[in-house]
């Protein structure tokens, strides 16, 4: 029989690491994954239970907000807040944290998610996903705070994400490297499939939503322009592949090489992406995979929130790619 090393025995294997652990996290990463699972079912059931279309709101970023983004929201909510892992939680459908109710015990640990992420997609049954991070406790309320939540991506603890895709995948990192896990249906269980993911100190694949080029500032123009006429080592130029989930455009580029950007444009000074729970924990992920995540000018980790749905300009993938974005956003050309 082959060997299957499940998410719950990689985890375990994680908290070994620290003789001191109590085991509180390994049953928080455990919940996320229980809660990937149940959202997993709905995402594959969708078109059968009237849960398609929008839920005829918009989020506090704008967004319209379809019906799934509030199940997953709520499936994560309603699985976690009860765990006595958490002191308070922040996603992007609620204006503003989650606290902990008070016949729950509270944790020590910060949740900070995108619930559904490319949900524009849902509907036409492409990959969307789940991005979430975890920080530790830094105020001396029990019951945790916005302080809590508006930490630099560098304090994260772990990142990760779920991508609803041909096959159900979780990936996250403690910061010893980034593992992959496909969900087995058949007996409910994540296993590991690919170990110590590396990505590409240079890729061939560029993802940017080119029907925003009207708006790009001349840099960004300049890049796209010189990214598709260039010829890396291999001798190919550049493809474009653009998805519209940000879980699975990185995805592929984490695997394959590639830069994914979604800059600031003259409309959106700041981009589209929101800071703490979609650009950090995707950069804790491509850093530490041995990419590089920064707004073209600085590094994804060092920015400090100043608010909850914060946006920023992300410029995340290959090493290689990302220094040539930053070079034309410096103002040299190659
Ligand atoms: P969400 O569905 O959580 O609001 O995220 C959508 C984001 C991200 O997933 C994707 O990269 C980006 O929006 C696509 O934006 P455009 O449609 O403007 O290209
Ligand atoms: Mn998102
Ligand atoms: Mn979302």
């Amino acid at each position: 029989m082959i060997r299957r090393h499940t998410l719950t025995e990689h985890i375990m294997q994680e908290q070994r690491k620290y003789p001191g652990a109590s085991g509180g996290f390994t049953g928080l990463l455990s919940d996320i994954a229980t809660a990937s699972k149940i959202i997993a079912r709905e995402v594959r059931q969708a078109g059968l239970g009237n849960i398609l279309g929008a839920a005829g709101s918009t989020n506090v970023s704008g967004d319209e907000v379809k019906k799934l983004d509030l199940i997953a929201h709520e499936i994560f909510v309603n699985v976690l807040e009860r765990t006595g892992h958490l002191c308070i939680m922040a996603s992007e459908e609620d204006e503003d944290p989650i606290t902990i109710p008070d016949r729950f015990p509270a944790g020590k640990y910060v949740f900070v998610f995108d619930p559904l992420d490319g949900s524009s997609n849902i509907d036409a049954n492409v990959s969307v996903g789940t991005i979430f991070s975890i920080f530790r406790k830094i105020s001396t309320d029990e019951r945790g705070g916005m302080v809590d939540i508006l930490q630099p991506a560098s304090e994260q603890i772990c990142a990760g994400y779920i991508v609803y895709g041909s096959s159900t995948l979780f990936v996250y990192t403690v910061g010893h490297g980034v593992h992959g896990f496909t969900l087995d249906p058949t007996i409910g269980e994540y296993i590991l499939s690919h170990e110590d993911i590396r990505m590409p100190d240079q890729g061939q694949v560029f993802s940017i939503n080119e029907g925003n080029r009207s708006r790009w500032f001349d840099y960004t123009s300049d890049y796209v322009d010189w990214i598709k006429s260039s010829v890396p080592d291999e001798g190919r130029p550049y493809t474009a592949r653009y998805i519209g989930s940000l879980v699975a455009d990185f995805h592929r580029n984490l695997l394959y090489g590639g830069i994914f950007l979604y800059p600031e444009d003259r409309e959106n000074p700041n981009g589209k992406l929101r800071l703490l729970y979609e650009a950090a924990p995707i950069a804790f992920l491509a850093e530490q995979a041995g990419g590089l995540a920064t707004t073209g000018e600085t590094s994804i980790r060092s920015i400090e929130p100043a608010e909850l749905h914060q946006k920023v300009s992300l410029i995340v993938g290959s090493r290689n790619d990302v220094l040539a974005y930053e070079r034309f956003r410096r103002g040299d050309r190659p």
